[in-house]
């Protein structure tokens, strides 16, 4: 059987037809590639997680108007699989911050590549703390209209 074939049936995974993605735009998109698999052949969670990560990352990069490290990831939860093809899109809520820490909720979503039902496959909090060039935490910035993340 291969990938593709073995994709088709489960296309839209198990949505709940009563969860909505969040309404903002996705910080970022991404298809899953066959290079993306696991050896069974659906996707990687550590390919998911790198998504996740890289989109925290923005978020804080763009607060923090610098470089920026993530300390912890807070209660990853997977909810179904992800297939090659899909689309999966990346959501990003920055929830609380300290002097030089923010906390990040991520939601990745799913769409099958042919269809318009989408369903929610992870999430997570990414805590990242905002860095200077000595690695060293570094006091976040005022937030001002510039870098307030909604
Ligand atoms: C991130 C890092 C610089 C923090 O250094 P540290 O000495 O632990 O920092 P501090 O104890 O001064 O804490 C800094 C902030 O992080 C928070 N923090 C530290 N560890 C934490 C944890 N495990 N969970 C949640 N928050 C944490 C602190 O509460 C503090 O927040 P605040 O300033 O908003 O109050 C250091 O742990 C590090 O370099 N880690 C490796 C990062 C990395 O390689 N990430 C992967 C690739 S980006």
């Amino acid at each position: 059987m291969t990938i593709a074939d073995d994709a088709k049936p489960r296309s839209g995974g198990q949505p709940d037809p009563t969860e909505k993605p969040p309404a903002d735009a996705p910080v970022i998109r991404a298809i899953a590639m066959p290079a993306d698999t696991n050896p069974a052949g659906d996707i990687f969670g550590g390919w998911l997680m790198a998504q996740m990560d890289l989109a925290a990352g923005s978020v804080a990069a763009r607060r923090a108007r610098g470089r920026c490290a993530t300390v912890t990831v807070e209660g990853m939860t997977f909810h179904s699989p992800v297939f090659v093809g899909d689309e999966v899109s990346l959501y990003a809520r920055l929830m609380s911050e300290g002097r030089t820490s923010m906390r990040i909720k991520i939601e990745a979503w799913r769409r099958y590549r042919e269809e318009e039902a989408v369903n929610k496959v992870t999430e997570a909090v990414f805590v990242f703390v905002a860095i200077g060039k000595d690695r060293r935490p570094t006091p976040l910035p005022p937030a001002d209209d510039s870098n307030r993340i909604k």
